[in-house]
């Protein structure tokens, strides 16, 4: 049914090509270069938005974007909706397709995701599930070649928990051919079929235990919070504790590194406020570009 489909679901699914397009145009809008678009590209289409859990960014720069591209959009959250009830997937993407353009969804399995794009029959965009974040990535190189220039050939370092924002950075190493150091505790590794995947098609990735291994001479250090959504505290903090991002270990990367963070930030633990608000951090540029690069991400799909 949906084949045809301009689903944004994991950037595994795309050729180097077309993602470059997508993040090129997100570039373009930010930069007031797209006028082939026009100044409301996307009037008279809406917007499907399906949040299983909470969001701030996603949420306003999605909302943000679809407005100002010229369409409209509709809040759904599962405490409201009969997907929270127990109407299946399945039935609410055929329903939703009746009345809207596309559907972007923040879930918890990935496998709802997948469900969400056979049977809808318009596109399905990846909003954050508990594998992976696509969009936040297209956000993440959008920044990095803002302030330095083509991300190709640089080294990016991720400390942490090898979470859902770690297996898109993965999957994108791959596809725009920079390097990635991961440091995690061995306990905490990213996904494995997705490592995997990006090694076998080519990408430069080490994954270590050692933080500052993975962070010496990068051009860019990640991290993101040490309990994401779908976890329990635990023993991840004890645990995490000697990846947290400090000065010191900022020290160890390039002169002109710069630090990164999808956020929400937990200031304290992943990441100490000198760094949040210090030299190398672009956080909030960053948070930004989650508009342009989700702005790109919409022409595309929509378009
Ligand atoms: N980075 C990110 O996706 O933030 P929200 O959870 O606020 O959407
Ligand atoms: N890893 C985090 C990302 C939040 C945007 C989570 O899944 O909660």
């Amino acid at each position: 049914m949906s084949r045809d489909l301009k689903h944004f679901l994991d950037l595994d699914a795309f050729d180097k090509d077309v993602l470059r397009q997508i993040l090129d145009l997100g570039h373009a809008l930010k930069s007031g270069n797209a006028n082939d678009y026009g100044n409301a590209p996307l009037a008279g289409k809406t917007l499907a938005m399906i949040f299983e859990k909470p969001s701030t960014r996603t949420r306003v720069s999605f909302e943000v974007g679809m407005r100002q591209l010229g369409g409209e959009v509709v809040m759904m959250s599962s405490n409201d909706t009969q997907l929270g009830q127990g109407e299946t997937v399945a039935d609410t993407a055929r329903v939703l397709s009746r009345f809207v353009d596309a559907i972007m969804v923040r879930t918890d399995d990935p496998a709802k995701l997948q469900e969400l794009s056979v049977y809808a029959s318009v596109p399905v965009i990846n909003g954050l599930t508990d594998l992976t974040h696509p969009c936040q990535i297209m956000a993440d190189i959008m920044t990095f070649e803002q302030h330095r220039g083509p991300i190709a050939g640089k080294t990016i370092a991720w400390t942490g928990d090898g979470n859902n924002v770690s297996n898109s950075f993965i999957q994108a190493a791959a596809l725009f051919d920079f390097s990635l150091r991961l440091a995690c505790p061995d306990s905490l590794r990213p996904n494995s079929d997705i490592l995997k995947w990006a090694i076998d098609a080519g990408a430069d990735i080490t994954v270590t235990d050692d933080p500052t291994l993975a962070v010496e001479n990068a051009d860019c250090v990640v991290t993101d919070t040490w309990v994401s959504m779908h976890q329990d505290r635990g023993d991840r903090v004890d645990v995490l504790t000697p990846y947290r991002v400090t000065e010191a270990l900022m020290g160890h990367a390039a002169d002109d590194a710069l630090f990164m963070h999808c956020l929400p930030a937990h200031r304290g633990e992943e990441v100490v406020d000198a760094v949040m608000d210090g030299q190398w951090s672009v956080v909030w540029d960053e948070s930004e570009n989650r508009l342009h690069a989700q702005k790109g991400i919409l022409l595309w799909s929509l378009g």
